[in-house]
């Protein structure tokens, strides 16, 4: 897909994209269980979600950590953006801006420096993958943690509890 196409694509997804989540109510709690996990999150971090989309991992996440600073939701597509709610959920913050934009650091970020960030679902998105990687990484404090997660190729009944 076009960079454009993409845009227009969620642009128009976005109003109904959490509907598209139909493995079960234990699936968004299951996977912000492992992005927590994987990325050993604490409360201390200051921890983005690029390419977040809706939110809807970041904001399970935020209760599962409960971060002191917001978690910061970036996204391209300010549609999906604004299923976040208006005005966001305490402890989400929305940027608009692209991976390569955080990477290129074209877009000025609350934080100097962040602990955590994860990109899911969204690094296919990305021209130029491990150039955009390395960009990301280089925002990252020291001890800094950077997470790329895909569809997992488990059955539903594998995150029923
Ligand atoms: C399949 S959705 C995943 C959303 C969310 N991470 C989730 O798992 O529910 C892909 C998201 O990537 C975003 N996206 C598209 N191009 C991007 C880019 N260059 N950098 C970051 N995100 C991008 C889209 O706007 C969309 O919200």
């Amino acid at each position: 897909m076009e960079r454009r196409d993409v845009r227009g694509h969620y642009e128009e997804l976005a109003a109904e994209y959490d509907e598209h989540w139909v493995y079960g109510p234990h699936y968004i709690p299951w996977m912000s269980g492992q992005i927590t996990k994987a990325l050993r999150l604490a409360p201390t971090d200051r921890i983005a979600d690029v390419g977040s989309g809706t939110g809807l991992f970041a904001r399970e996440v935020a209760n599962q950590v409960q971060p002191h600073h917001s978690i910061l939701c970036v996204d391209p597509s300010a549609a999906m953006l604004s299923q976040l709610g208006t005005p966001p959920p305490t402890g989400l913050t929305p940027i608009v801006a692209s991976a390569e934009d955080i990477a290129e650091r074209r877009t000025r970020l609350p934080y100097d420096q962040l602990d955590a960030m994860w990109l899911k679902e969204s690094v296919h998105h990305v021209a130029d993958p491990e150039h955009t990687l390395r960009g990301l990484a280089d925002r990252l404090a020291p001890g800094g943690r950077l997470l790329v997660v895909m569809l997992p190729e488990l059955t539903p009944d594998s995150w029923s509890p």
